[in-house]
């Protein structure tokens, strides 16, 4: 993956942004309106210690939601999803129990000639309906953030939406635990499910071909970026090269090559220009706000109601600043190319597959 300090920002736009720039470097870090504070730059800092019992805070942001220390990986969530999580939600993710062809179009060759021919029989399974959204939706994405999701997984439930004022709880359904920790079997072998139950002590992993549950935060994020990993823009690895193609030519003079907010013009810029690979930052933040904020750049007066409602008043005050020298992107870059951008910088705090 090679980036370049290219900056390909039409000439007009160009000096419209230094203008912009000089007068951010003159007035310094004017706060009006929203915050302008924000936790350290460089990361994660510590990582709080898992404490026994009960669901903590649902307030999104508050220091009860564990970031774990490693990228969570989509690929190993993979797994965790289908030893756990399959059962409900389909092997498809489409909250279907078979596949709908047309919009598994990347199924292996083979099974697919298995299914048209089926189809043309008129031998085809019947669909049914199971639980929960279609994982492949981009609009379910949109209004959820990832530590939402793991709050909701691990500790079994959420607030329906983030900034609306006494939002509707929703429960997920969690295995209920035996008195060795160990999920509650019925007389037929089948693990008891129960709403507003966690994952958190009981999500099952295999390794080295044994199967055990580890008690830890970190199998649960997995399958959160799984799960979140499918509805992006981007489908294949090949197209993330376009992706930081795009980047590269407009966004890594200021963001950095890696993202990290380090780009070479980045020191001249109060505040800094925001640093991807911010796991907390950006679990807490929705696809709503950074395609928002992409399309409409640094300099708002308010941010529309529909993007605040999806947000949490911790991450409002804590990574929205209202005067930036974040260029506005709309009009610039496609619709298609912001999207792909948020899955690139997105991409930044968990491993895709
Ligand atoms: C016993 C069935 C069952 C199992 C097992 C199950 N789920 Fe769910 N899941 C549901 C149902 C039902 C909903 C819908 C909840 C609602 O909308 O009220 C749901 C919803 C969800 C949502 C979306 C919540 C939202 O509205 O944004 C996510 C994410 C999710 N499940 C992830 C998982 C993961 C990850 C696992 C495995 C660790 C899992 N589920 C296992 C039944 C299940
Ligand atoms: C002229 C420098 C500059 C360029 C070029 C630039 N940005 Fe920014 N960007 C910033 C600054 C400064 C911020 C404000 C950081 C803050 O609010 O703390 C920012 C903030 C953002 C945010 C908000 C993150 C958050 O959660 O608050 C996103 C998303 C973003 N930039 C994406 C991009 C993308 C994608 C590109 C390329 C298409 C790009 N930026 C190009 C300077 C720049």
């Amino acid at each position: 993956m090679t980036m370049r300090f290219k900056l390909t920002i039409p000439l007009p736009f160009l000096s419209l942004a230094t203008a912009a720039l000089a007068a951010l470097i003159v007035v310094g870090c004017s706060n009006k309106g929203l915050t302008t504070k924000r936790s350290a730059q460089n990361g994660l800092g510590d990582l709080p210690k898992a404490e026994g019992g009960g669901a903590p805070s649902l307030e999104i942001g508050s220091d009860s939601v564990f970031y774990p220390n490693n990228m969570p990986s989509a690929l190993k969530g993979r797994q965790v999803y289908n030893a756990n999580c399959a059962l409900c939600h389909g092997t498809y993710l489409t909250a279907q129990e078979h596949l709908d062809l047309s919009k598994e179009a990347n199924l292996p060759a083979d099974q697919q000639v298995v299914w048209k021919g089926l189809e043309k029989e008129g031998r085809m399974p019947e669909i049914k309906p199971l639980n929960g959204p279609d994982f492949n939706d981009r609009d379910w994405r949109f209004q959820r953030t990832p530590g939402q999701l793991f709050q909701l997984i691990a500790y079994g439930s959420m607030p329906e939406m983030l900034g609306v004022a006494n939002p509707k709880l929703i429960k997920h359904p969690g295995p209920v635990l035996g008195p060795d920790k160990h999920p509650l079997k019925d007389a037929n072998g089948k693990v008891q499910y129960k709403p507003g139950l966690g994952w958190m002590d009981a999500i099952q992993i295999q390794r080295g071909g044994l199967e055990f549950i580890s008690g830890d935060a970190v199998p649960v994020w997995d399958s959160i970026f799984y799960v979140w990993s499918r509805a992006i823009t981007v489908k294949s690895v090949s197209n993330f090269s376009d992706v930081w193609k795009i980047y590269g030519e407009n966004c890594s003079v200021c963001h950095g090559d890696i993202a990290k907010g380090n780009g070479p013009i980045s020191k001249q810029l109060n505040p800094l220009p925001f640093n991807f690979q911010n796991r907390k930052a950006l679990a807490e933040t929705t696809d709503a706000f950074l395609f928002w904020r992409i399309s409409e750049g640094g300099q708002f007066r308010r941010i529309p109601q529909p993007i605040k409602d999806t947000m949490s008043s911790q991450a409002l005050s804590l990574y929205v600043h209202q005067w930036s020298a974040m260029p506005a992107w709309r009009g610039l870059l496609t619709e298609e190319q912001r999207w792909m951008l948020v899955d690139g910088v997105r991409s930044k705090t968990y491993e895709h597959e």
